[in-house]
């Protein structure tokens, strides 16, 4: 049995080929998810990757979701924090809900989730964090002032963290894809993705989950145990931060 890995929101879009990847990679992995039962089943049948159901905006469903993979699995010792939510709207309609929807989940999920495992992983002197983050955390993106400060937290988080986690033997990276042919930005208008968005990436089309999934491998792995509290851009050109 490989290291343990939990990837949240690991059974749809960047995360399930973040999860395939691991489990292709010798990891034992296990798949957090929040809302969608029927594509959670499909994974799993497909992958045979165990899905886990919680939401990573909830601090005690963490801790209860975190003990109950670590008694089927074993501690934690790679966590992927990938669940996010996107709630667009231009800033002047944008409601307190759409603010803190986000928030909650892009942001405070991270700290949800990291919180229940890095005591473990301090005590065994080993820990991968990799949270993903984004193009709109870097760079800011109009219509998405709530996802882009949260992800811009993730950033700021992932800095510190790493400067807590060094002499534990813990690294914590962020990586920032940009726009990724996933259900999430299929969901953008399409004259919004076609006319203003892909026009921006200068190589010229979206990217693909697979492509986020292998930075997310070789962060995890012993190779990158020099690597920590940097930043991966995955974006095609879009923008170099
Ligand atoms: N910069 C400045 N102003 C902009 C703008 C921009 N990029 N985009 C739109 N506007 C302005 C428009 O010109 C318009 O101005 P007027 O009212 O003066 O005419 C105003 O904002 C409203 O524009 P829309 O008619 O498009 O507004 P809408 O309410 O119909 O849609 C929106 C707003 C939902 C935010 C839409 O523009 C949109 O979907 N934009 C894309 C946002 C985006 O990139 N989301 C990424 C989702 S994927 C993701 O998040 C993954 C990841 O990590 C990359």
């Amino acid at each position: 049995m490989g290291r343990i890995a939990l990837v949240t929101g690991g059974s749809r879009g960047i995360g399930a080929a973040i999860s395939v990847a691991l489990k292709a990679a010798g990891y034992t992995v296990a798949a957090n998810y929040a809302g969608n039962d029927e594509a959670a089943k499909a994974f799993t049948a497909e992958t045979g990757i165990p899905t886990y159901k919680w939401s990573v905006a909830d601090y005690e469903a963490c801790k209860a979701g975190v003990a109950k993979v670590e008694a089927d699995l074993g501690p934690v010792e790679v966590l992927v924090n990938n669940a996010g939510i996107t709630r667009d709207a231009m800033f002047h309609r944008m409601t307190p809900e759409q603010w803190n929807e986000v928030i909650s989940t892009n942001l405070n999920g991270v700290f949800n989730m990291t919180h229940q495992v890095w005591s473990g992983m301090r005590d065994r002197k080993f820990g991968r964090v990799v949270n993903i983050s984004s193009v709109n955390g870097q760079k800011g993106q109009a219509g998405q002032a709530n996802y882009s400060a949260a992800k811009a937290g993730d950033i700021g988080i992932t800095r510190a963290l790493a400067q807590e986690g060094a002499r534990a033997g813990i690294t914590v990276n962020a990586i920032c894809p940009g726009y990724i042919g996933t259900d999430m930005v299929r969901a953008i208008d399409e004259k919004v993705l076609n006319e203003r968005i892909i026009p921006q990436i200068p190589v010229g089309r979206l990217g693909e989950p697979k492509e986020i999934a292998r930075c997310v491998v070789f962060l995890a792995s012993d190779d990158a145990g020099f690597i920590t509290g940097s930043t991966i851009s995955a974006n095609g050109g879009q923008f170099f931060g």
